[in-house]
């Protein structure tokens, strides 16, 4: 991207034609009246220290982090919050007196849809399960964990990496194999998949739905397809249920907050226009 305002935002990562973050940021950028631009930069990592050389000297307001390079920025920031260092990822990035600074809002961002859409569920005393336990399982672990969840299990094909997200909080965290799953997902009132499977191209996940007691939420972080295989056989058992979209579109409002001071508003206007976004262009 060649920006043109030294206000001006993008995403950073690496093969990443597919984001949708110009389409929200600048929906909100029209809407409050911000005269800035949100682009797309894709770098290889040799390239990511003079990017950010060139934030810090004021090129730009900051950025959003996505893959690749959600760790590999980390060395090159000023400070992180205890958001990012909890979980050792970064996917937003603003300068505050000179210094870079970078934060992480994914594992909020999916609380902050959970509560949005679901208020009823009481996370001080639900029940957890997660699904898989990559990058996504670890920051929404790790958001669960501060607004008092007080059972989390994880449970992940490979169990190493379910027991080393359990380090986050042992006690609270519980790590589990994949072969647990079934009985699990019978005491819990919140499943969350935060694998890669059901997603367009991937295999559906073999979760049985039916395992679950009818008031647990069930919720997927793929948003393509918007309707997984997991969602469509929840709501077909009257599971009350949570997509992927939705997650996308609060973690983007702390970075919008944070480079322009206007805490911006998750709209039906606004998730209508992704939704047709990729229904149209997949
Ligand atoms: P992210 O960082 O975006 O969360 P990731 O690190 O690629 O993504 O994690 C993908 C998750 O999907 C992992 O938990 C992975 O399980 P493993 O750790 O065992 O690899 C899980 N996953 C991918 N394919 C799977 C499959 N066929 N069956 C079960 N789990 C699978």
């Amino acid at each position: 991207m060649t920006a043109t305002k030294t206000n001006s935002v993008c995403i950073l990562g690496h093969g990443i034609s597919y984001s949708r973050s110009p389409l929200i940021h600048n929906h909100w950028m029209r809407k409050y009246g911000v005269d800035s631009e949100y682009g797309i930069c894709d770098l290889p990592a040799d390239r990511l220290p003079d990017f950010l050389a060139s934030i810090r000297n004021g090129d730009s307001i900051g950025c959003n982090v996505t893959t690749p390079h959600k760790q590999a920025v980390i060395p090159l920031l000023d400070a992180i919050d205890d958001a990012a260092s909890t979980i050792g990822s970064v996917n937003t990035i603003y300068r505050r007196g000179g210094l870079l600074r970078g934060t992480s809002t994914d594992g909020a961002g999916y609380v902050g849809h959970l509560q949005a859409t679901h208020p009823d569920l009481q996370l001080k005393s639900a029940k957890v399960l997660i699904l898989g336990a990559g990058g996504a399982a670890r920051s929404i672990a790790a958001a669960l964990v501060k607004s008092g969840c007080p059972v989390i299990y994880v449970a992940n094909r490979t169990v190493q990496k379910a027991r080393d997200i359990a380090g986050l909080e042992p006690g609270v965290i519980e790590p589990a194999g994949w072969d647990n799953v079934r009985s699990i997902a019978g005491k819990v009132d919140l499943l969350i998949n935060t694998t890669s499977l059901g997603m367009v191209g991937r295999q559906p996940l073999a979760m049985p739905v039916e395992c679950t007691r009818p008031h647990c939420v069930v919720s997927d972080i793929v948003y393509a397809p918007l309707e997984t295989e997991l969602l469509a056989q929840a709501r077909a058992l009257g599971r009350p249920v949570l997509d992927g979209l939705g997650m996308l579109l609060h973690q983007a409002v702390p970075g919008f907050e944070l480079w322009f001071g206007i805490r911006p508003e998750v709209t039906d206007e606004l998730r209508t226009l992704v939704e047709r976004d990729l229904l149209t262009n997949g």
